[in-house]
């Protein structure tokens, strides 16, 4: 969503943020701090029903050290870190600023974003500014940016535009590098809203999942099936963490920003009890109204911004779950997995949960479509009939050799998105955002500005999004890292 506004909460911010910071609990700027905390347990091997919850681990913060209030300036490293990702599990991470997730990055529309970046990592690495619309210089995509070697720095500088739920992440070597903890959050707020200072009951959920060697370490990319499906690990983690609890007010109105930054899995999102989720944004902030959904599903890439009252009663509890998802060839989840626990306190519950966030300005208009070429990109797989292995085809092309698709500034695209494969694909464009107009020739319920959409197997999603300025060579890609890092990936030149 662009040039959004909501209405300032200045009065009871600080105060509602010291109660959430207290129920919060320790934050995960030193892994080690969880262990220390008197809600670790000893092992998290008794399984799930036995192994306990802890507090949801809050997100690390930057430190900004320019003082003008339209000025956020950051340093940020990447480097191997150990990790707790579970009690007493401590696994060798790549993290940024030490910590996994890496720190949440805060700003309102319009700042400028300076990031002091430094690879410690004994590999190149790039930052990627998923959904923000950053000059291409600054995008962190093949094309846009030569790697930062090991020991090397990159200044990133950019204004960002629009509100919204984005997210950081390496472009390069992705299955390793996001696996291994190379991700962060962003949140751009309005430009009323008071400075770094979110509403008190505001989470932002990083989801993922881990698969880790008997030895404890996290696994290096697998052969021929994880190749093919991606990876959907075991250990299921949210900032960073197994097993969180968030403790609620009975009839308290939370307000959750959930990033999948996961390899492959499809997170449908949905309560236990069944009550429903209020749907309040997409990938580019709000929509125009708040929709009530029973479930919703976020792909690897995407990010939804969500309100729920979790819990009714005192003392009252509810789970937040990722239901069963079919992605195709057998890939997918399969049975409920229990994400986020709501624990409400004894105290009575509150009568009113108070108004939503107002949805602020409208979305953009539609784009008008009449006369624009309508353009057909196929995303196909096959079998390497000597090695087995699944390669995954853009126009009949796996990466580098996927044609590269002209443009110039101001034209309108129509893109249909053909997946002729047995699989899903979470297709995400860099550098604009896209409206979703039809699949299959039906309309899309809703209007929303997207920048990462499933296509879902055998069927055309039609998109439509104008690149305005900031030309340069935009990547377009499967967001399943595993199906990206080997051939799904592809390039639109926009020129001048
Ligand atoms: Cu989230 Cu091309 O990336
Ligand atoms: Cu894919």
């Amino acid at each position: 969503m662009m040039g959004s506004r909501r209405a300032p909460r200045a009065g009871l911010a600080p105060l509602l943020a010291a109660i959430a910071l207290a129920a919060c609990a320790a934050p995960a700027v030193e892994p080690a701090a969880d262990a220390a905390s008197p809600a670790a347990q000893p092992d998290a091997d008794a399984g799930p029903p036995a192994a306990p919850y802890a507090p949801l681990r809050a997100l690390a913060r930057f430190v900004d050290r320019d003082p003008d209030p339209g000025v956020v300036e950051v340093d940020l490293e990447a480097r191997e870190a150990a990790w707790e990702y579970a009690p007493g599990r401590v696994t060798r991470a790549l993290a940024y600023n030490g910590v996994v997730p890496g720190p949440l990055l805060e700003a309102r529309v319009g700042d400028t974003v300076v990031v002091h970046f430094a690879n410690r990592l004994t590999e190149p690495t790039t930052i990627h500014w998923h959904g923000v619309r950053v000059p291409n210089a600054m995008d962190g995509a093949d094309t846009a940016q030569t790697p930062v070697p090991p020991g090397g720095t990159f200044e990133y500088r950019f204004t960002v535009p629009d509100a919204g739920t984005f997210w950081y992440h390496p472009h390069v070597d992705e299955p390793v590098q996001l696996e291994r903890g190379l991700y962060g959050a962003i949140v751009v707020r309005e430009r009323e809203a008071p400075v770094a200072k979110p509403p008190a009951n505001e989470s932002v959920l990083l989801l993922d999942d881990l698969t880790v060697t008997a030895d404890g370490q996290i696994a290096p990319p697998g052969g021929i099936s994880e190749g093919h499906a991606g990876r959907e690990g075991p250990v299921q983690l949210v900032n960073g963490g197994t097993r969180p609890e968030l403790v609620v007010r009975a009839g308290e109105r939370r307000i959750l920003r959930v990033v999948n930054a996961g390899s492959a899995r499809f997170y449908r999102l949905a309560l236990a009890s069944g009550a429903p989720l209020t749907l309040l944004g997409t990938d580019v902030g709000r929509l125009a109204s708040p929709r009530e959904v029973a479930d919703v599903l976020l792909v690897p890439g995407d990010r939804v911004e969500l309100a729920l009252t979790p819990v009714g009663e005192p003392g009252g509890a509810e789970m937040l779950r990722a239901l069963p998802v079919d992605r195709g060839q057998g890939a997918g989840t399969v049975s409920p997995i229990d994400l986020l626990r709501f624990r409400a306190t004894s105290d009575a519950a509150l009568g009113d949960p108070g108004p939503l966030p107002s949805p602020g300005a409208p979305l953009p208009p539609p784009l008008d479509t009449n006369g624009a070429t309508v353009r057909r990109v196929v995303f196909d797989e096959r079998t390497d009939p000597v090695t087995h292995a699944v390669i995954f085809l853009i126009d009949g092309q796996a990466a580098p050799d996927v044609p590269t698709l002209m443009t110039t500034l101001g034209t309108t695209e129509v893109w249909d998105l053909v997946n002729d494969s047995e699989m899903d694909h979470p297709f995400h464009l860099h550098g604009y955002f896209f409206q979703p107009l039809a699949r299959e020739g039906a309309p899309f319920p809703f209007a929303s500005w997207e920048d990462t959409l499933v296509l879902p197997a055998r069927t055309t999603t039609r998109v439509a999004f104008r690149p305005d300025d900031r030309p340069g060579m935009w990547m377009y890609h499967c967001h399943i890292l595993e199906h990206a890092a080997h051939g799904m990936m592809a390039h639109l030149h926009v020129m001048e």
